[in-house]
């Protein structure tokens, strides 16, 4: 099968992020064709029209980063029942300027990662809503709302839960068959 780059963008700022050990503990369990790197979104300066005049190279480098990517895989907490604004912050720059979505039609899937019981249900709804737009096809099943994640790695990082990871991997070769199916290299 035809090999595949995936775009790993974690929207926790955070040394010790949840959505940041998810994402590691992926790369390990990710089937052969997908090859995921992290993409970090930490240093884009906030999204203002006014820049794209001369835009600063952290948005153009990100954007390149993007196109360049097959898929994207998304892991994000949930601030006050939404997404984190530097994830917003993100999906608008890559999104611009107007006429170069950086994001267009790259096949993708969402995975939230919380400390709370319902798993970041809320921001993993608000940023499908957000993909939608950006015109990315978001896999709909299976769905990743990942709860209690206080226990979920050891000191290493390493996931202490045999059922999370069978979950994990199926969802990641769940996502593998969507890129496959999805994934169209845009010609620059
Ligand atoms: C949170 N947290 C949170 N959790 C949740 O399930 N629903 C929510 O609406 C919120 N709201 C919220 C707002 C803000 C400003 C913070 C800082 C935190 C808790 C959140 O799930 C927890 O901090 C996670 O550990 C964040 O993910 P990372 O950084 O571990 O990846």
């Amino acid at each position: 099968m035809e090999n595949h780059k995936i775009a790993v963008i974690v929207g926790s700022l955070r040394k010790e992020s949840y959505n940041l050990k998810t994402a590691k503990a992926l790369m390990k369990l990710a089937p052969e064709p997908l090859s995921l790197e992290l993409v970090s979104i930490a240093e884009l300066p906030m999204f203002n029209e006014d820049l794209e005049e001369t835009p600063p190279l952290e948005w153009l480098s990100f954007r390149e980063k993007i196109r360049d990517a097959d898929g994207l895989l998304f892991l994000t907490p949930e601030y006050n029942r939404s997404i984190p604004g530097v994830l917003k912050n993100a999906i608008d720059v890559g999104s611009r300027p107007y006429g170069q979505n950086s994001w267009d039609g790259k096949p993708a899937a969402v995975i939230s990662v919380s400390i709370g019981a319902i798993g970041g249900f809320g921001a993993n709804h608000h940023l499908r809503q957000s993909l939608f737009f950006v015109n990315v096809p978001t896999m709909a099943q299976p769905e990743a709302y990942i709860g209690f994640a206080t226990g979920m790695f050891d000191d290493n990082g390493i996931l202490t839960n045999d059922s999370t990871e069978d979950f994990l991997r199926d969802f990641m070769t769940a996502f593998g068959k969507w890129v496959a199916a999805h994934a169209v290299k845009q010609i620059a």
